[in-house]
């Protein structure tokens, strides 16, 4: 028989996550090795376990489409996040039983993509005596030990097309523009499609922002001529000393959702200035559809190199991107550290120096 390995998508989706799949298929199917896909993430391990086989010549269409076949989830019986990003341990009997199922499949590895939630059960499960290799992902690009992950490209494609969109009707009708996009904890999105969509005002979560700040910048625009005015917002973004706005609770089982920051600035900058204020959600629109060029080509190395990385054995490991190089880190490096926008680094400072502000002037 030949020999197997296993993968699994966990936590929320992102564009990219079907490419690693196909590469790392293509990849073991040349080692003469099969690929099963672990479906719904790390719940496909538990009764009743939930896989399919993974054929190299069904793959073609993967490179380009959103979304991951095998499913995900990021609840449940494996959450490894409550709260705002508590980590919780999971519980000896479920890991015994995804170990037992792994053994029963007869998988050499399991290959298990996610952010830092998913790769913290991967740890949990190595450590349980899983042989795991970890893939990156997340949009919010916010994990330490690489210097991207997959999905953040195609996310900030996503905003900068909005922005772009939302600058002309802005700009048509003299009013104030507010696009809130992901990023719980690290304000990549919003700072990078800020800046490549030449936004006004960028708020960010390491940035505390304060009503006044922004209202001044809006009146100094005004006062140049400048009658319309985008603003970019990071739904983790918060005044000084302010609490996350939410609209979803926090459970045993889930983190909190946020979401509602971008309606709160815009009323407040509505009252303030007495300008017609506008708010757009961007949400999922953000997680879904194909992966770009660079996400493609990222995830096509990150696939391979983590069939690489089952063939030496290096379990415990997980891929990141340090350019030029793909290399191996230890997961244990990688999660419980955030990679946040340093607030006194060159995104930033090139951002001052076009005369955008991020609320704190
Ligand atoms: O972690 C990725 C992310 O897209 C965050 O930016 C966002 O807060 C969260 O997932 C949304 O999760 P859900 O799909 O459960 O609403």
């Amino acid at each position: 028989m030949a020999e197997r390995i296993g993968i699994l998508t966990g936590g929320g989706d992102c564009p990219g996550l079907n490419a690693v799949i196909r590469a790392v298929v293509k990849s073991a199917t040349r080692l003469g090795w099969e690929t099963i896909g672990i479906q719904k993430g790390f719940e496909g391990l538990l009764h009743p376990v939930s896989c399919m086989k993974l054929d190299h010549r069904e793959m073609g269409a993967l490179l380009t489409s959103g979304g991951t076949v095998l499913g995900t989830t990021n609840r449940g019986r494996f959450a490894a996040k409550t709260g705002h990003g508590e980590g919780r341990s999971i519980p000896v009997e479920i890991l015994d039983e995804a170990k037992r199922n792994c053994e029963a499949l007869g998988l050499r590895a399991l290959i298990c993509v996610g952010g830092d939630g998913s790769l913290s059960i991967a740890q949990q499960l190595f450590e349980h005596g899983v042989p795991v290799v970890g893939v990156p992902k997340t949009i919010d690009n916010d994990l330490e030990a690489t210097v991207v992950t997959f999905g953040f490209d195609s996310a900030v494609a996503c905003a900068t097309d909005a922005l772009d969109r939302l600058h002309t009707t802005a700009a048509s009708h003299n009013r104030v523009m507010v696009l809130e996009v992901m990023g719980r904890y690290a304000g990549w999105i919003a700072a990078h499609a800020g800046i490549a969509g030449g936004g006004d005002i960028i708020l960010i979560p390491e940035i505390p922002f304060s009503y006044d700040s922004i209202c001044r910048k809006i009146t100094e625009r005004e006062a140049m001529g400048r009658l319309f005015t985008l603003v970019v917002v990071a739904e983790g973004a918060r005044m000084k000393d302010g609490e996350f706005f939410t609209q979803g609770e926090a459970g045993s089982d889930r983190e909190a959702r946020l979401g509602g920051i971008g309606n709160a600035v815009a009323a407040q900058i509505a009252k303030r200035t007495g300008k017609e204020t506008r708010v757009v959600v961007l949400g999922h629109l953000q997680r879904g559809g194909g992966p770009t060029c660079f996400d493609r080509l990222l995830c096509t190395r990150f696939g391979s190199y983590a069939v690489r990385l089952v063939k030496e054995g290096k379990y415990g490991y997980m891929v990141a991107n340090r350019p030029p190089d793909t290399v191996a880190v230890k997961i244990t490096e990688a999660i419980g550290k955030l990679r946040t926008v340093p607030p006194d680094g060159d995104l930033v400072q090139t951002a001052r120096m076009l005369g955008m502000s991020f609320g704190d002037d």
